[in-house]
């Protein structure tokens, strides 16, 4: 059994939580659109073609954010091609994903979707092989009310409303030599900031991505930052990051535990880059980071169809087992640790491609492991983010040598009066005696104790067993003097909820 302290205080106040730290991401990538979210003719289908059993799992998950459509797919997409009379749709080859793309969901049926589901649009547009003008278009036939040509076939279409999209990615991963269209910084600079100019000339108040670093691994990490930024700067209000996980890639189930804290240096490289070129410029503006691709993904595994073009095959349909998802728990710790600089982070993906939602075409949809970590943070993170004082043991892995053993975030929502601790247990096999340092929140006591961990790490849930894994109550033991105490699994996610009596 291991010792560890945390220090809870609401000075140690970060920045309060941004709701669309909970984004997610659906790409035309394998089975994420058809028959992951549309599926017409299966049982739970509603009129529009969408699972209803789908559409319930992403609201139960918190999810309030989507960026659409993609990912790689964006750069070789038309959008046109999603939009208008089904029959009139062409069919397409996706060479990112090498697949055949109907189109028979596109641009209207999504904002449809997102809309049943409570949940904003983020939408990218392709700058890898087109530019300022297909951006303007498409920027048109969403937001503009009507009286123009774009606008105007998109009320002919079905939707008189304006899609009122306020967040648009800047191009996928421009950086990426695997990107159609892939550009140098200097090319996607200026690409970005001419884009970004025209669309703020139509709208000033737009939310604006420029593509940062597809990877921290990238040989060209920093420099692409600092080109981008020098060259669109002005134009842009935040810069992405992206970044995937894997035991096979860490080497060994420690290291993979401590993804975070690769995720941590990277986030805080980015920042310095930013405001590195912030300074160069004389700038008073903040340049903020969505992180829209983060995951657990087992790229190794990755298999995309090279002989024939099927439509929706199965790509990255990895199953997530205990070990997983406190990784997912622990990269969302430390989304929220950095929320005074990241602003935006999209889980990549919602349903089947790399995703916490599984489904069957024609069957049932599940909850994978690292559907909970999501789900949990999403729902009892509210109000301020606390910079919580870990005294903590550290463990020595391959990758990152002295790892801290527990990582862990706060957030104290003054108006319901609660504090709520998301903690992670990285030991593969102590236990740890976790004391909560409350003195700051001296009537608080803890009310709830939900853990998700397993004897077996490599535990998973399936088709066949959907409920093999879930978050467990922990029975709340007594308080020791001043402080709470809790008791954490070996490789477990945790939530530990403190109020008022
Ligand atoms: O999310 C899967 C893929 O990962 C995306 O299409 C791409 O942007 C990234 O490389």
């Amino acid at each position: 059994m291991l010792d560890a302290r945390l220090i809870l205080d609401p000075d140690l106040h970060v920045a309060d939580v941004d709701r669309r730290t909970f984004g997610s991401f659906v790409e035309h990538m394998g089975r994420c659109v058809y028959t992951g979210i549309f599926e017409p003719g299966h049982p739970e289908a509603d009129d529009d073609g969408h699972r209803r059993d789908v559409l319930a799992l992403a609201r139960e998950m918190g999810v309030t954010l989507v960026r659409y459509p993609g990912g790689n797919f964006v750069s070789g997409y038309r959008w046109e091609d999603g939009v208008g009379p089904r029959e009139d749709r062409p069919t397409r080859l996706d060479a990112a994903w090498h697949s055949l793309e109907t189109n028979a969901h596109g641009l209207g049926e999504f904002v449809t979707w997102a809309r049943k589901a409570d949940i904003e649009v983020n939408l990218a547009m392709n700058l890898g092989t087109r530019g300022v003008l297909e951006a303007l278009d498409l920027h048109e036939y969403c937001n503009h009310p009507g009286g123009t040509y774009w606008s105007d076939l998109r009320i002919a279409h079905g939707h008189p409303e304006p899609f009122g999209i306020r967040m648009w990615c800047l191009g996928n991963e421009m950086d990426g030599p695997w990107q159609m269209g892939h550009k140098t910084a200097e090319e996607y600079g200026r690409l970005a900031a001419e884009t970004a100019r025209a669309l703020r000339m139509v709208d000033p108040d737009l939310e604006l991505v420029a593509c940062g670093s597809s990877g921290r691994g990238m040989p060209t990490f920093g420099e692409w930052e600092a080109t981008v930024l020098e060259l669109a700067y002005d134009q842009v209000d935040r810069i992405s990051a992206h970044a995937y996980y894997d035991e096979v890639d860490a080497g060994d189930l420690g290291s993979f535990l401590a993804s975070a804290v690769d995720m941590e240096a990277f986030i805080s490289e980015v920042v310095a880059t930013a405001d590195h070129v912030g300074a160069k410029l004389r700038s008073s503006k903040r340049i903020d980071i969505s992180f829209d691709e983060w995951n657990v993904w087992y790229q190794p595994d990755l298999e995309v169809p090279t002989e024939d073009w099927p439509v929706a095959p199965r790509i990255a349909e990895d199953t997530y087992d205990v070990a997983d998802a406190v990784v997912v728990g622990s990269l969302l710790i430390t989304l929220l640790r950095r929320s005074d600089r990241v602003t935006t982070a999209c889980q990549a993906q919602l349903v089947n491609a790399l995703a916490p939602i599984r489904s069957e075409p024609g069957g049932p949809a599940w909850r994978q492991t690292s559907f909970y970590p999501f789900a949990q943070a999403a729902r009892f993170a509210r109000g301020k983010v606390l910079a919580v004082q870990a005294i903590t043991p550290s463990y020595e892995c391959a990758r990152f040598g002295a790892t801290p053993v527990v990582h862990a975030v706060a957030t104290h929502d003054p108006d319901r009066d609660e504090v709520v601790v998301f903690v992670v247990n990285r030991h593969v096999d102590e236990p740890v005696s976790l004391t909560l340092g409350i003195r700051a929140f001296p009537d608080h006591r803890v009310v709830e104790h939900l853990t998700l961990s397993d004897p077996d790490v490599r535990a998973v849930n399936t088709e066949d067993d959907p409920l093999r894994v879930v978050p467990r109550q922990v029975e709340v033991t007594q308080r020791d003097g001043d402080d709470e105490q809790v008791l954490l699994p070996p490789v477990s996610w945790n939530v530990v909820r403190l109020r008022r009596p």
